[in-house]
């Protein structure tokens, strides 16, 4: 098997007769922390949806480690090894985090595992381990987007897309977050991340893609792009 994990290839995605997304291409290398930046409305969340099989191509292919996604219901392509954790986090508010938890182990391949996956999370996110017996709702914002990503790791993803996970977090918390992606990188879980918080997401990030209006405006290294002063000016606000 080659490197490649993911391949967005020449995609056009509508809402209706609405278009999206533009022709987009673009790919994941196994063990990397690939991101998607870019404004409001720009088709990120668009894109990691077309991934997870909820809404379908009009034009092109995805394909995960060769295999095209085509016509994969989402739980299949939560089975084949890629968890999302959608924008707005999607938790159960009135199960408890432990019930949460477990409705992430449902793909047969990882029930055997339950128990390790649970104490794995735990390790990952202690706070959650206090709060086993609360509900989802009860939490803080900082500790629900923690479940939210532990509970995508309990299908034990090869690849983890996370939507906008720093949204409406305290800075403290924002940077507790931004370790934990590189953390679960470390382990050897690849992570496609969208972001409006780019600084912080161009110093983490193996390689960056740039949507602008539905297309790929520019990529690069994450910090070769922090260097890049036509991007500075366009993203950072900053005078090259
Ligand atoms: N459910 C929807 N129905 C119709 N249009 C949508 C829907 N979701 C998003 N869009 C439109 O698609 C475009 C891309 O949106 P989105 O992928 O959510 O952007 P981003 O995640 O980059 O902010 C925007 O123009 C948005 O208005
Ligand atoms: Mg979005």
């Amino acid at each position: 098997m080659g490197k490649r994990l993911l391949e967005v290839i020449g995609v056009d995605l509508f809402y209706g007769d609405a278009q999206a997304v533009w022709d987009v291409s673009f790919h994941v290398d196994k063990e990397l922390i690939v991101a998607l930046v870019g404004t409001n409305g720009a088709g990120k969340s668009t894109l990691l949806d077309a991934i997870s099989g909820i809404i379908r191509p009009e034009k092109g292919k995805i394909l995960f480690s060769g295999k095209s996604l085509a016509n994969m219901k989402p739980e299949e392509v939560v089975d084949l090894g890629i968890s999302h954790v959608p924008e707005g986090r999607r938790l159960f508010s009135r199960l408890t985090v432990l019930e949460n938890l477990e409705l992430g182990a449902f793909p047969s391949r990882t029930r055997p595992f339950l128990k390790e996956s649970l104490e794995r999370a735990f390790s990952l996110f202690p706070l959650l381990k206090n709060r086993i017996h609360q509900t989802a709702g009860s939490l803080s914002g900082g500790e629900q987007q923690m479940l939210a990503i532990a509970r995508a790791l309990m299908a034990r993803p090869t690849l983890l897309m996370l939507d906008e996970p720093s949204l409406g977090l305290a800075p403290v918390i924002l940077k507790l977050m931004f370790e934990i992606v590189q953390a679960l990188n470390r382990e050897g879980v690849t992570i496609l991340l969208v972001e409006q918080n780019v600084h912080q997401t161009l110093e983490i990030a193996d390689h960056v893609y740039v949507l602008k209006a539905g297309k790929i405006e520019l990529s690069g290294g994450g910090k070769d792009l922090l260097r890049n002063s036509d991007f500075q000016q366009a993203y950072l606000g900053m005078k090259g």
